[in-house]
C-alpha cells in the first residue's frame, strides 16, 4: 500500500466520524471484516471515544433496571425466559414491589427506572399504565423506561400518556429469514418492525439493537442491521453478544464475540453521537473486563440491577448471567471505583437523548 494513505477502513472510519453515515450496507460491512489490522481498530475505537468523551464527557448514566416479570407468551429460541422453559420458577413483581425497586434505585440516586420483562399474558394495558402512573406521579423528575415486548399501537400510546417516555426494543436481527430462525411462528420481522416504528412515531425515545453473534447470524446481517438503524435513529441502542442458555433449543450454539461487539459499539458510537448506548450486562458476563471496555469502545451507560434479590436468578435470559457486584444497585461503590479506574464516573443525571 501507498505509504502515507489511508486503508481503506481508514477511509470509512474517518467518514463515519465526520458525517455519522456510510452510503451502503456493504460499507458498513467493510467496517466488520475480521482481518482488519489491530491499529485500525484501535483507530476506531479512539475516534469513538473521544465522540463520546465531547458529548457526554467522562460521565457514564446510571438506569435502574427492574425485572418485573420472567413470564413470558413467547417462545424466542435463544431465551432462558421462554414459554418452555419449564425448569424455571415464574414470578411477576406486584405494583408494590416494583414501587419499592424505584425507591430502593432513587434513594441511591437513580433517575432512571427501566421496567423489563416477559411478555406476560396477564399484564394488560390497564395494569402497565397504572404502575408507570403512579412511579411518575411519585417521582416526576425521573424517566420511566419500558422493555416489555411488543404491544398493539393503541398500549404504545396509552403507555406514553401515562408517563413512559422510552422504550427498549431490539430488533434483534433486520433480516426476515434469520429472524425466523430465532423466533417461533407467530412472531415476525414485519411486526418487530412495525412496533419499533411505531414507538418512534408516538414520541418514545426509542432503543433498538441486536444480539452479536447469535446462531446463522452473518457479517452481512450485523451491516443490514446498521443500515436499518441508520434509518430508523433509535436514541437508545442494546447491543450485547449471544450467550447460550443451556435450557433452550439454541444452548449449544457457540457465544457471540466480545471483540466484535466492542467493535459495534464504536460503530454505532459514530453513527449516532448522542446516542445513549449501554455496556450491556451480557458484555460483563463474558468479559469480567466487558463493562469497561464497552465504556472505553464509547458506551455511555450502565444498568445496575434493582430487582429484589429473591427473584434475579429466575430472569435467566443466558447461562451466567451476573446480578450483583458492579451489576447491581449494591454494588455502585464497586462499579464507581471501577469506573474510577478508567477514568470515569458515575453521572446521576437522567441523561435523556441528545440531538446532536
Ligand atoms: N443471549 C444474549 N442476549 C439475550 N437476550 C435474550 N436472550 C439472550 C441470550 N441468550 C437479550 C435480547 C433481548 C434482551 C432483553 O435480552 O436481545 O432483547
Amino acid at each position: 500500500m501507498n505509504p502515507g494513505m489511508p486503508g481503506r477502513f481508514i477511509t470509512l472510519v474517518r467518514r463515519l466520524a465526520e458525517s455519522g453515515r456510510l452510503s451502503s450496507a456493504g460499507e458498513y460491512r467493510e467496517l466488520l471484516d475480521p482481518d482488519v489490522a489491530a491499529d485500525d481498530l484501535e483507530t476506531l475505537r479512539q475516534e469513538a471515544r473521544r465522540l463520546a468523551d465531547r458529548v457526554f464527557g467522562r460521565g457514564v448514566y446510571m438506569r435502574a433496571l427492574v425485572e418485573i416479570t420472567n413470564r413470558c407468551r413467547n417462545n424466542c429460541l435463544y431465551c432462558g425466559i421462554r414459554r418452555d422453559n419449564r425448569a424455571l420458577e415464574r414470578y411477576a413483581l406486584t405494583p408494590g414491589q416494583i414501587l419499592d425497586c424505584c425507591a430502593t434505585a432513587y434513594a441511591a440516586g437513580m433517575r432512571t427506572f427501566v421496567l423489563q420483562g416477559g411478555e406476560n399474558p396477564d399484564f394488560t394495558c390497564d395494569s402497565v399504565c397504572a404502575v408507570v402512573k403512579a412511579i411518575h406521579g411519585r417521582w416526576p423528575d425521573a424517566a420511566v423506561t419500558l422493555s416489555l415486548g411488543e404491544w398493539p399501537d393503541a398500549a404504545y400510546e396509552a403507555f406514553f400518556r401515562a408517563g413512559a417516555s422510552r422504550y427498549l426494543l431490539r430488533q434483534e436481527t433486520v433480516d426476515a429469514l434469520h429472524y425466523g430462525k430465532l423466533h417461533p411462528p407467530g412472531m415476525s420481522r414485519d411486526n418487530r418492525l412495525r412496533c419499533q416504528a411505531s414507538l418512534k412515531r408516538i414520541g418514545f425515545q426509542t432503543g433498538a439493537g441486536i444480539m452479536v453473534g447469535s446462531p446463522w447470524q452473518t457479517l452481512d446481517n450485523i451491516a443490514a442491521d446498521l443500515a436499518y438503524m441508520a434509518e430508523l435513529g433509535p436514541h437508545m441502542i442494546g447491543i450485547g453478544p449471544f450467550i447460550p442458555h443451556s435450557a433452550t433449543p439454541l444452548g449449544g450454539f457457540p457465544p457471540g464475540s466480545v471483540p466484535l461487539t466492542l467493535r459495534l459499539i464504536s460503530i454505532l458510537r459514530l453513527m449516532f453521537p448522542g446516542a445513549n448506548i449501554p455496556a450491556t450486562t451480557a458484555l460483563a458476563t463474558l468479559d469480567p473486563e466487558g463493562r469497561r471496555k464497552g465504556i472505553l469502545a464509547g458506551a455511555n451507560v450502565v444498568m445496575p440491577n434493582v430487582s429484589p434479590s429473591h427473584v434475579r436468578e429466575s430472569y435467566a435470559l443466558y447461562d451466567g448471567k451476573s446480578h450483583s457486584g458492579a451489576e447491581a444497585v449494591e454494588g455502585l461503590a464497586t462499579l464507581a471505583h471501577e469506573l474510577g479506574g478508567i477514568g470515569f464516573e458515575i453521572n446521576f443525571e437522567r441523561g435523556d437523548f441528545k440531538n446532536i
